[in-house]
């Protein structure tokens, strides 16, 4: 008999998402920016906007540019603050029963366990995602996620200060992702997330000059799909914690490609900037792939990948 009902919750171990689709930091502001868009509950949960301690203003523009399949950003990490957060926007995805996951930066390691310490005071937040890609003032502006050392130091001394679970997001300009991987493993992670943006340029054939005015900008979107999905593969080989598996998805289809590497959960970035319900749209696409296919759980089709 054909299956009606798909079971599309996944469990991480330390929680349990209604659903594998999360949204990826920064292409969903706080969250409360899309509810004319999305019902925020609907969601496996909705990933904050980058949070330092202190507000921020990022780079100066043009900090967007679109390129072929793709968008080339240097926004330079925007943002509140982590009280005004907690003050005006946590209340909101709260009323919401959003699943709420907060991007945590930082300039220095002090900083991030500073922001971790604040959250944790909080109510509404189901885990932590430790951006590791910001620029490190101690390692003389490289972040922690290109360096295994330093992807170690960050993770476990978070992890240490931590009352909820981490996330730690990986970049994906790493010679070898299965160092890095097991890291942020071996510091107490009790996941992984990746990919964040790929470093890349654009020139202005014209002026003879880059198109941001940061000069090199990440790269995201359908362009870079193929290899995040490389990436994912292997370090789902290469750790024992659950990952989540991101980088140019805009399609149930494409979502199901990661999961079927080995991802448990999946992030939708800048498809949410062209189809603002993107998100929705990709559960359902999931959920009829299951009911077409006879799946009655989502968590069967996870790893399900053969060479
Ligand atoms: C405009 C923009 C802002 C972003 N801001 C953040 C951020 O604050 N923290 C973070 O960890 N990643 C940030 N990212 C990276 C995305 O979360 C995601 O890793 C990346 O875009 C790849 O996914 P996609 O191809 O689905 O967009 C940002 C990406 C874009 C395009």
């Amino acid at each position: 008999m054909a299956v009606q009902k798909v079971d599309m919750s996944v469990d991480l171990g330390f929680f349990r998402l209604t659903n594998p689709v999360l949204t990826a930091s920064g292409t969903f502001g706080y969250g409360i920016e899309m509810m004319p868009f999305v019902e925020l509950k609907k969601l496996g949960g909705v990933v904050t906007k980058g949070l330092y301690f202190e507000p921020r203003e990022g780079n100066p523009p043009p900090r967007l540019v679109e390129v072929t399949a793709g968008l080339l950003n240097a926004i330079g990490l925007p943002g509140i603050g982590v009280k005004a957060f907690i003050r005006d926007i946590l209340p909101r995805l709260r009323e919401e029963k959003a699943t709420v996951i907060v991007n945590v930066c930082g300039e220095t390691v002090e900083e991030y366990v500073k922001v971790v310490r604040c959250l944790d005071e909080a109510e509404g937040i189901a885990f932590y995602e430790l951006n590791i890609s910001c620029p490190n003032v101690e390692e003389e502006g490289r972040c922690p996620a290109l360096n295994p050392q330093a992807t170690y130091s960050v993770v476990s001394r978070v992890k240490k200060a931590a009352q909820r679970p981490i996330v730690t997001k990986l970049s994906p300009n790493v010679t070898d992702i299965a160092l890095i991987a097991r890291a942020a493993e071996e510091a107490g992670s009790d996941a992984l997330s990746l990919v964040n943006t790929f470093l890349g340029l654009a020139v202005n054939v014209e002026t003879r000059r880059p198109k941001l005015a940061n000069v090199y900008g990440g790269l995201s979107g359908p362009a870079i799909k193929p290899l995040a999905l490389r990436l994912v593969y292997q370090t789902v080989q290469a750790v024992n914690i659950p990952v989540i598996g991101l980088g140019g998805i805009v399609t149930g289809y494409d979502a199901l490609e990661f999961l079927s590497v080995g991802a448990r959960a999946v992030q939708i970035g800048t498809a949410n900037f062209f189809d603002p319900q993107a998100t929705l749209r990709i559960i359902q696409e999931m959920e009829e792939f299951c009911r077409e296919h006879n799946i009655s759980r989502i968590e069967d089709f996870i790893g399900s990948f053969r060479i």
